[in-house]
């Protein structure tokens, strides 16, 4: 089964052609992320706008790529939310057009569970039950992946997101949007002890988060820095941001696992690029003795082949959409049935 599958949530427009949830044929990424760096952060209606030029193109593209034609797709996979809601409607709306001109299915993903999804692209063997750390730019969270497209959300951060939190620190530091790649090659064999960071204790569910007060207190170690003209050690810096997050989110992770018992971790997201926290969940699961999986770097960030590998398992569950779905696309939570 050939699935189409568009992706315009945020700053990347991307096609992708997959085969049986597993195989890629075609995988196209326009990123507008040059364009946004001049602002410092994505501006949702440049965003939206950049969607609508490129999105038929860069189908085209994905076809030729994959040596399909039109008549060779079986169903139209879309990121319905969360996202940036113009941006979001571009694709939704694309997908629509694509699906009732073709005849075939539309089904709506969910950008979270694309992003778990993303695993089943870098590890063909690997099935459900399993944990998964998902951590972006507006996303933490601990997730029982039960079956495919049964996901129940176990704990997640109470405010900033860890993709968030590394990008206002590095935007702080001077680094260029989104400042989270910048600021992981920056702190990688730096001194992390240097500079003592806050550890967050959440009250009531032990599996949640906070990165807030970390973020505030990198911001201000380095304003205080700034105003009293003393020298800030960038890379141990980060180096200790780095160690702060990745420190809270394996914490809870062990947690996870005794609390589930699942023999299966993997990690998905932006951030699971990360080197520190790759590094940390690789120990982890080498201390606990189970099995991890871990994205290609090429699957971590925004992606439609995530939303295409997902697509495949929400069709065979029978969650396909009908015409109406743009009413779906300000629903936020993962666990959401459309
Ligand atoms: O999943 P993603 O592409 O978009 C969202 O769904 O949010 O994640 C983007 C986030 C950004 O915050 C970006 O700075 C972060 O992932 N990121 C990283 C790294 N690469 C991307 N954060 C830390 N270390 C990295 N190597
Ligand atoms: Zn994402």
């Amino acid at each position: 089964m050939n699935i189409l599958a568009i992706e315009s949530s945020c700053d990347e427009t991307a096609v992708a052609v997959v085969r049986d949830g597993r195989s890629l044929l075609a995988d196209c990424i326009s990123s507008q992320v040059d364009i946004h760096k001049l602002y410092g952060g994505v501006v949702p209606e440049i965003a939206s706008r950049k969607h609508i030029e490129t999105i038929y193109p860069l189908a085209e593209q994905a076809l030729t790529e994959a040596g399909i034609t039109r008549a060779d797709i079986d169903a139209v996979a879309v990121t319905y939310a969360p996202g940036l809601i113009g941006a979001v409607l571009v694709g939704v709306n694309f997908a629509k057009a694509a699906a009732f001109a073709l005849g075939k299915p539309l089904v709506p993903v969910h950008h979270i569970r694309g992003h778990i999804a993303a695993n089943y692209l870098s590890h063909p063997e690997l099935e459900p039950p399993f944990l998964c750390l998902v951590v972006s730019g507006g996303h933490t969270m601990l997730v029982d992946v039960r079956d495919y497209t049964d996901i129940q959300i176990l704990g997640g951060t109470r405010d900033d997101a860890a993709g968030e939190c590394f990008d206002k620190i590095a935007r702080v530091l001077g680094m260029p949007y989104p400042g989270g790649a910048a600021l992981d090659r920056m702190s990688q064999g730096a001194d992390g002890t240097k500079y003592p960071l806050p550890r967050a204790k959440v009250d009531g569910n032990p599996l949640d988060l906070s990165f807030s007060g970390l973020k505030t207190a990198a911001i201000n170690l380095i304003h205080n820095a700034q105003q009293k003209q003393e020298e800030i050690d960038v890379p141990a810096l980060c180096a200790a941001v780095a160690g702060a997050v990745s420190n809270a989110l394996v914490s809870r992770t062990e947690l996870a696992l005794e609390q589930t018992g699942r023999g299966t971790l993997a990690v998905a997201g932006g951030v699971a690029a990360n080197s520190r926290i790759r590094a940390d969940v690789t120990a982890l699961a080498e201390r606990l003795g189970v099995r991890l999986c871990l994205p290609e770097l090429r699957f971590c960030g925004d992606n439609a082949a995530m939303i295409g590998a997902q697509g495949y398992y929400e069709y065979l569950a029978g969650r396909t959409a009908d015409m109406t779905l743009n009413a779906y696309a300000t629903k936020s939570l993962v666990g959401e049935t459309v």
